[in-house]
C-alpha cells in the first residue's frame, strides 16, 4: 500500500498553451507567489525507494512552515509549528478540486470558497503577495486564476 501511494503520479497540468494561462504564470512569479509556492524541487535520496530519488517535481511549494499571520491562526502549536504556522501546500492537482470535491474549500480548514479567497486569506509573510494581487486589474486576476486552475 505504501510503495503504491508513494509511486502514484501527481495529475498532469492542462492547458499550457493556452496565452492567457501563460501570461497566469508570469503574474503569479511577479506577485511573488513562487517565493513560497516554488515551482521546481529535486527529491533527495529516498531511503526505501531509488525511483524516487532524486527527481525534479513540480510540486508549487517549498514544503515549509510560514508565518501565515493572526486571520489564519488556529492559535495551537503543532509540533514544532505555532499556531500561526502553516506549511505550503502543493498546488499540483489544484485545479482539479473544484471538479472532483465540490465544496471543498481551500486551506488547511476549507474557510475559502473559491482560490481568490485562498489568496485573500495569506497574511504575515504572504501579506506582500496578497496585495500585489489585490492590486491587479480584473483580467489579470482571471489570468492568474487560470494558471491556478491549469495545475
Ligand atoms: C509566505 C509564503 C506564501 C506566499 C508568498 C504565498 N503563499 Fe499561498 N499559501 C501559503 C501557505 C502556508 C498556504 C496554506 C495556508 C493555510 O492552509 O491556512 C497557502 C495556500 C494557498 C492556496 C490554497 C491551496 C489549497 O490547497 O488550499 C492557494 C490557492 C495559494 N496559496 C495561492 C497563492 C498565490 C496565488 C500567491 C501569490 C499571490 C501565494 N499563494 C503566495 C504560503 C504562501
Amino acid at each position: 500500500m505504501h510503495f503504491y501511494l508513494a509511486h502514484l503520479a501527481p495529475p498532469p497540468r492542462r492547458g499550457l498553451d493556452n496565452p492567457e494561462v501563460q501570461r497566469g504564470e508570469r503574474l503569479f512569479n511577479e506577485a511573488g507567489c513562487t517565493q513560497c509556492h516554488r515551482p521546481h524541487l529535486s527529491t533527495g535520496q529516498h531511503p526505501l525507494y531509488p525511483l524516487l530519488s532524486a527527481r525534479q517535481i513540480e510540486p508549487y511549494s517549498d514544503l515549509l512552515l510560514h508565518d501565515m499571520g493572526p486571520g489564519l491562526a488556529d492559535g495551537r502549536d503543532d509540533y514544532l509549528a505555532t499556531g500561526r504556522e502553516w506549511r505550503t501546500p502543493p498546488l499540483w492537482g489544484l485545479g482539479l478540486i473544484e471538479r472532483i470535491n465540490p465544496g471543498a474549500g481551500y486551506l488547511h480548514d476549507g474557510r475559502a470558497r473559491t482560490l481568490e479567497e485562498a489568496v485573500l486569506w495569506h497574511g504575515g509573510e504572504g501579506a506582500v503577495a496578497r496585495e500585489r494581487f489585490k492590486a491587479l486589474l480584473a483580467e489579470d486576476r482571471r489570468a492568474l486564476r487560470a494558471f491556478l486552475r491549469s495545475l
